[in-house]
């Protein structure tokens, strides 16, 4: 990576936005930062004031408005990581806000991308996999989490999780739609526009500074009940919180990105399934076993038999194609994520306490 890197962040003040912005500030001493955001996320504030830093410069703006792009300065690489990141987005909300903040904040990044010849890095989702199809895999249950059976005939489907080939075809929800929205136009501007890009299928990012709620950010929403003493629900698949995850700490995606940054020309053009994998996997009974070993905390969990809208069973993330390119493989293990999002928590307490409450 060139040392005095020029990065502009869409949704920089969000959680990974702004987590990205933190590291590369201090692994690159002569980099500029740019972060654009609305701070329409509560929280959103919080970790715009940590960012102080003089080679950071923030920059208002509703990115769905195409005015927000005017008089930007060139940059080397453009991460965008705007977005409402709820499942459940659109669905007892507007559909309209989902596409302006999920979709056209994209396409007006692309032009501008294109019009200053600036690499482009999308945080896209797993939850562009369709959802009815993950749900038909043949399952076992454990005493405390549900596991697909194995030797399996699935494409894009081995015992180490879904790899970039599964099946596009089904419904999504309407979030995980705005998502692969934003990654077919990546693809055409990539063909038709010459754009240098890069699309990350995240699975659940978890660490400090998510600011977790309900329908997003489960083990900092998980923590916070625990400490705030919080009403808590195992929700759908009969109520027990076996559906099963898995997840990856922030400083693992960070040292990713900057990774696939340093060596562009190996992952242009592509798509990658970033997760924890299966060794980062767990249940949400198994997350409340970690969090209680980790807090000494006890909340009692209600059951809510019905799943919600866009619920997903299990997934569980197949990295395997960026391990080939680029070696990357997570670091920190679940303990790890949920006990840092703990120390973050308790550090905090009094300003998060509004927020996370
Ligand atoms: N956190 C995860 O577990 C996860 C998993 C998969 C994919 N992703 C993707 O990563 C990206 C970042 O997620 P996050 O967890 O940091 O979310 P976040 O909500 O913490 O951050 C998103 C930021 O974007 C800003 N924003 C939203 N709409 C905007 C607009 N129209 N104009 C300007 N700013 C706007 C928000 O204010 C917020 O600060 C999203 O695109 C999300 O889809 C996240």
């Amino acid at each position: 990576m060139k040392q005095n890197i020029k990065i502009m962040i869409a949704g920089g003040c969000g959680f990974i936005g702004s987590s990205l912005a933190n590291f590369f500030l201090h692994k690159y001493p002569n980099s500029k930062i740019y972060i654009l955001d609305n701070l329409m996320r509560l929280g959103s504030e919080i970790n715009l004031k940590r960012l102080h830093n003089d080679r950071l410069i923030f920059l208002k703006g509703d990115l769905s408005n195409k005015t927000s792009f005017n008089n930007l300065p060139s940059c080397d690489v453009f991460i965008d990581a705007a977005a409402d990141p709820s499942v459940l987005s659109g669905i007892d909300s507007s559909v309209l806000k989902l596409i302006n903040n999920n979709f056209i904040t994209t396409i007006n990044a692309i032009e501008w991308c294109i019009k200053t010849k600036c690499k482009f890095l999308f945080l896209s989702t797993s939850r562009v996999y369709p959802i009815k199809i993950l749900d038909e895999i043949s399952y076992t249950e454990s005493p405390t989490r549900f596991e697909w059976m194995k030797k399996q005939n699935i494409k894009g489907l081995s015992d180490e999780g879904i790899n970039e080939s599964f099946t596009m075809n089904g419904y999504r929800s309407l979030y995980g739609s705005s998502k692969y929205s934003s990654e077919l136009f990546i693809h055409e501007y990539g063909k038709y526009k010459n754009l240098e890009y890069i699309i990350n299928r995240c699975s659940m990012i978890a660490g400090p500074w998510q600011m977790g709620k309900i329908d997003q950010g489960v083990v900092t929403h998980w923590l916070a009940s625990h400490i705030f003493k919080k009403e808590l629900r195992y929700i759908g698949y009969s109520g027990n919180g076996k559906q099963v995850r898995d997840i990856l700490h922030i400083n693992d995606l960070c040292n990713l990105i900057d990774l696939q940054i340093s060596n562009w020309s190996k992952v242009d053009s592509q798509i990658f399934n970033i997760g924890g994998g299966r060794r980062n996997s767990l249940s949400l009974m198994e997350l409340t076993k970690l969090v209680n070993q980790i807090t000494d905390i006890h909340l009692p969990i209600s059951k809510e038999e019905n799943k919600r809208n866009g619920d997903i069973r299990i997934f569980i993330t197949n990295s395997k194609k960026i391990n080939n390119i680029l070696g990357w493989a997570p670091t920190l293990n679940t303990k790890a994520i949920v006990n840092d999002t703990f120390r973050w928590i308790i550090d905090n307490k009094k300003e998060l306490e509004s927020i996370l409450k």
